[in-house]
């Protein structure tokens, strides 16, 4: 019996098809079998253990990295490798910003401008203009003037998801994008990516550890263990059963007081609180 739950996302063209995605890094298969269709506009959640391979997922479908097997496809076109994207946004994880950086916050989003590697410079009108579409989409004009490093974690999180819209993509990656904020601003910052994904028609892959912020938002959860996935309604792929075939041992999920715990042998796998470090299970390599 499949592991792959609900492989279909809800209807037509994907966004992202991942087919049976394998990758090895420095000899070890850290992805064995990873398989996922997201379609236009979905939000997922992507869910796992301190190197269960998240942030190697995202490289891969940004064809940062290439896959030993398997094939990925962004809108049905398979990766040109080293190439960027302009159809993806890409938030890295865990950015922290020197208190003393000398940019504004209108600065930091416009590298998402700059950084492109082709196409014509836009006249500086038109650039203030996209960036400040970009600041108001993220409710980040307040302060698009100010340092950026004496700005909170979560308005920094603001302006960095703001500098992945600016090329207007079809599909949003975020890699931890609530980890160093409080659980209001975790709230805050899901429900801003939530609302954005549905107003512009973006697919959104959201990397957590714990993914209790997600429930009740996101559409369905990618769940990452042991180098395999399982997609499908939290419901549905969150229980006992599913996860422990993941595992590839007996996993619990506990709901402890609307929280959703995932634990074995006394640790927390996932649905620790605050930035869930702590919940690791298998250490990294
Ligand atoms: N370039 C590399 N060479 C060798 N091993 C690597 C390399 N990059 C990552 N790994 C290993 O691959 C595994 C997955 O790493 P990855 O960063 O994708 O995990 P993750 O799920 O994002 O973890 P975290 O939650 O801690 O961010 C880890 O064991 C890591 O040590
Ligand atoms: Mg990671």
């Amino acid at each position: 019996m499949s592991h792959h739950l609900e492989p279909l996302p809800p209807s037509g063209q994907p966004v992202l098809t991942l087919d049976h995605v394998a990758v090895a890094l420095g000899g070890r298969p850290v992805l064995r079998d990873v398989d996922a269709r997201i379609g236009p506009g979905e939000f997922v959640g992507l869910i796992g253990s301190n190197g269960a391979g998240k942030t190697t997922l995202l490289r891969l479908i940004l064809g940062l990295l290439r896959a030993d097997g398997g094939r990925i496809e962004v809108l049905g076109r398979p990766l040109r490798h080293g190439r960027g994207n302009r159809a993806i946004g890409y938030v890295p994880q865990k950015q922290s910003i020197d208190p003393d950086t000398p940019l504004r916050g209108r600065d930091l989003v416009a590298l998402g401008i700059d950084g492109e590697r082709w196409g014509i410079p836009l006249p500086r009108k038109d650039r203030r203009a996209r960036v400040d579409e970009a600041l108001r989409a993220v409710g980040a004009l307040a302060y698009a003037d100010a340092p950026v490093g004496r700005l909170s974690g979560g308005e920094q999180q603001r302006l960095l998801i703001a500098q992945a819209l600016l090329t207007n993509p079809r599909l949003l990656l975020l890699d931890e994008p609530l980890s160093n904020l409080d659980p209001r601003g975790a709230g805050e910052v899901v429900r801003l990516v939530a609302r954005l994904g549905r107003e512009r028609d973006i697919a959104v892959l959201l990397v957590a550890h714990d993914m209790n912020p997600l429930v009740g938002v996101m559409d369905r959860v990618l769940y990452l263990a042991d180098g395999r996935s399982a997609i499908g309604p939290v419901d549905e792929v969150v229980t006992g059963d599913v996860l422990s075939r993941l595992y590839g041992y007996p996993v619990d999920v506990l709901n402890v007081r609307g929280r959703v715990l995932v634990v074995a042998g006394g640790a927390v796998l996932s649905g620790a609180g605050g930035q869930g470090q702590e919940a690791a299970a298998p250490a990294r390599a």
